[in-house]
């Protein structure tokens, strides 16, 4: 029987790219989604490009009796790629219990389920994000996976935080259950058919997709949350990762808990291991894309990290996986996406 994998949240911005890597790499895929972020059209993206349509169910993973269907229905789901949950950090400060019962939930729903449909060898890979490290202390940067993680920021952050921990009990509970747990850093960039990308909903919150709009015109200029941070230019530093390498992951993840030798948990930063600040990434954008943007400095925005970036190395060795394409491409990529977006209105 051939090794199908689920992917929840398969019509999300970083789900819809791994769909397309998974199939590329050979592996049946069945997604779903209650389309509460996406909608339909990701379908047509997928299928645009990879040649067809791929297996998908329209639901949410929160309902277990819906989200029971799909195991049904697809009786050789070997592997999930749990994507499936609700993202924004400040609605979350707003209305936590949302995100409380929706990513808690749809997990419990997709372990309990995966232990009655797939037994012996079953496999999650768990989208998590950097967000638990909080701020690291100097000596913690670049990050490792070792460093110490810090009291989340936010129900969002606290969500994936206690998602792990549910991940780690459940393997130490259940010997037939193996997990991966990859923190993301930040996730930017679309497929360079620019079919599929990131959508955001209203006033982008997001660094990149405030870019692009900001040079379409959506937006009347950028505001940089503050320039007097303790870095070299004063702005914030992060690590962004293009959302194609970020997909790849994923694949070697799944690859990797079929071999015999992977631990029951493991977790794996993935980021590459560069620190970008946000006036660096402006002016990357201006070049690459030959595009005006304009911007002002406003003061910092609350909660915001100063800086973090990442160490991937035990995932560059364990994974065999890197994050190497260059920044200039990567905006390109995301303009071409907000271009075609302009075009299809
Ligand atoms: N920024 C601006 N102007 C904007 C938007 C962002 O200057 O209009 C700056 C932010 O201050 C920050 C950087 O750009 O310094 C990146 O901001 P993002 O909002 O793009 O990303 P964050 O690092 O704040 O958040 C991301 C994910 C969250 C996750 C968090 C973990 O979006 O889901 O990383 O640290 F929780």
């Amino acid at each position: 029987m051939k090794h199908r994998v689920l992917v929840t949240g398969g019509t999300g911005y970083i789900g819809s790219h791994t769909i397309v890597e998974l199939v590329n790499a050979g592996f049946d895929v069945v997604a779903v989604d209650n389309f509460s972020n996406s909608g339909p059209d990701v379908l047509e993206g997928i299928a645009g490009i990879i040649g067809r349509k791929i297996d998908f169910m329209e639901l949410d993973c929160a309902d277990r009796s819906s989200f029971s269907k799909v195991f049904m229905k697809y009786p050789d789901i070997a592997s999930a790629i749990h994507f499936a949950a609700s993202k924004a950090v400040g609605e979350s400060v707003g209305n936590p219990l949302k995100y409380y019962m929706n990513n808690l939930q749809s997990l419990l729903n997709l372990v309990s389920l995966m232990r009655e449909y797939c037994g012996e060898g079953a496999s999650i890979v768990f989208s998590s994000s950097c967000t638990v490290y909080g701020q690291p202390s100097p000596e913690n940067l670049p990050v490792s996976e070792n460093a110490p993680l810090q009291p989340a920021e936010s129900p969002y952050g606290r969500t994936k935080q206690m998602c792990e921990d549910i991940l780690r009990d459940c393997v130490k509970a259940y010997p037939e259950l193996k997990v991966t747990a990859l923190r993301y850093f930040n996730p930017i960039g679309a497929h360079p058919s620019a079919l599929i990308g990131e959508l955001p909903v209203g006033i982008p919150q997001n660094l990149v997709p405030y870019i692009t709009q900001t040079a379409a015109g959506i937006r009347k200029c950028l505001s940089v949350f503050g320039d007097d941070y303790d870095t070299p230019d004063g702005s914030c530093i992060r690590d962004y990762i293009y959302v194609v390498d970020l997909a790849k992951a994923h694949v070697q993840a799944v690859r990797r808990m079929l071999e015999a030798d992977s631990e029951a948990f493991e977790v794996f930063n993935l980021g590459t291991g560069r620190g970008v600040s946000v006036l660096e990434l402006v002016n990357v954008f201006r070049e690459a894309t030959g595009m005006d943007l304009p911007y002002v400095i406003s003061s910092r925005r609350e909660g915001d990290i100063e800086k973090v970036w990442a160490d991937p190395s035990k995932a560059n060795r364990v994974l065999g996986w890197s994050a190497d394409t260059p920044l200039d491409k990567v905006l390109l990529s995301a303009w071409n996406w907000q271009k075609r977006l302009l075009e299809k209105k």
